[in-house]
């Protein structure tokens, strides 16, 4: 696979979902709505575990190509892997609050659990790159950090709907922004910061791809109410770094100045891939804010999509790569159970 074939499968795994992963509609039975819906998040959750026990954990060590380290990459680069890391830091607020929010729901519940472990792993190898590449010491890893210690999350919205489109939103922005960076990486001729940023991007594609599964679904049995709960959340959407991060003004200007992530890249590479996506009604993307044009362009996308299907010449689900040609979980020791 090419270089340009492989950001293509990653740029359709961040939003449009895996492959081995459809959207399946929900089948609409008596059950009340609440039943309907645990039983997709726990469905969704055990699909989703499946998958990630199978072909997508990986080992801080033994998956990044530590032996090749240099300090290839720039200041700017180090900084912002540092302003990521810090964001990361904050899991301890994001994995209490989520899910006391959602305790009720076992899928969601279940899935929150196994989310803060991946999330985990992130500030972890960040940190050790920033360590081992000589960008920063033990010392100023220990300041940094104290610095943080006085910022604490809270939920942006209280409602366990309003809370998935939030953090559908978050993870695809925060999986943008990790691709960037890897690009960036990579231009830099940092490979190992490069191979830290492709494990973690996949991480956050899939948590991507599982809130916006559930959007879906809430969508397909409240139409009218979850587009107002996306509206809403569009509305007053940020990223938790400006609440959080000290002096985030300058470490934001870096960020956007380097083209990793800004208002640009987010109506661009987030919002709008998001509205389409979900393929809301006219009257929905009216309620979404979009101007005229944008509105009549999506739905007109979203026709000839709905009438290649119904003559069947078009797939949803095109075959795409599990994972670019790079990754390879660590080896592990397969059992057969005689
Ligand atoms: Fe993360
Ligand atoms: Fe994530």
């Amino acid at each position: 696979m090419d270089t340009k074939t492989e950001d293509q499968v990653i740029q359709t795994q961040l939003t449009q979902g895996r492959s081995d992963w459809p959207d399946e509609p929900l089948t609409i039975t008596t059950a009340s709505v609440d039943a309907q819906i645990e039983d997709f998040f726990y469905d969704s959750y055990l699909r989703y575990f499946k998958t990630a026990e199978s072909r997508r954990r990986w080992c801080v060590d033994s998956d990044i190509p530590w032996a090749e380290i240099t300090s290839n990459a720039s200041e700017t680069t180090a900084l912002i892997v540092e302003s990521f890391s810090a964001v990361e830091m904050f899991l301890p607020d994001y994995t209490h609050k989520i899910t006391d929010l959602v305790r009720k729901s076992r899928g969601r519940a279940l899935f929150q659990a196994n989310w803060g472990y991946e999330e985990s792993k992130h500030s972890i190898v960040l940190d050790m790159w920033l360590e081992r590449s000589g960008k920063r010491t033990e010392d100023q890893m220990a300041e940094f950090e104290r610095s943080l210690l006085g910022g604490e999350w809270k939920l942006p919205f209280d409602s366990p709907r309003q809370m998935i489109c939030y953090t559908m939103i978050q993870e695809l922005a925060t999986g943008v922004n990790y691709n960037n960076l890897r690009e960036r990486a990579e231009s830099e001729g940092d490979v190992c910061l490069a191979r830290v940023l492709r494990w973690v991007a996949a991480d956050e594609s899939a948590h991507y791809n599982f809130f916006r599964k559930g959007v879906k679904a809430f969508m397909e049995l409240d139409p009218e109410g979850t587009a107002k709960d996306i509206k809403w959340v569009f509305d007053h959407f940020s990223m938790p770094a400006h609440a959080l991060i000290p002096e985030w003004d300058e470490r934001g200007k870096a960020i956007e100045d380097a083209g990793v992530y800004g208002p640009k890249v987010y109506l661009g590479k987030v919002r709008r891939p998001i509205i389409e996506d979900l393929a809301l009604t006219r009257e929905q993307l009216r309620g979404t804010g979009l101007s005229e044009a944008e509105v009549q362009e999506i739905s007109d996308k979203e026709d000839e999509r709905q009438e290649a299907i119904r003559q069947g010449k078009y797939s949803r689900f095109t075959t795409i790569a599990t994972s670019p040609r790079l990754l390879h979980p660590c080896k592990r020791i397969v059992t057969t159970i005689p």
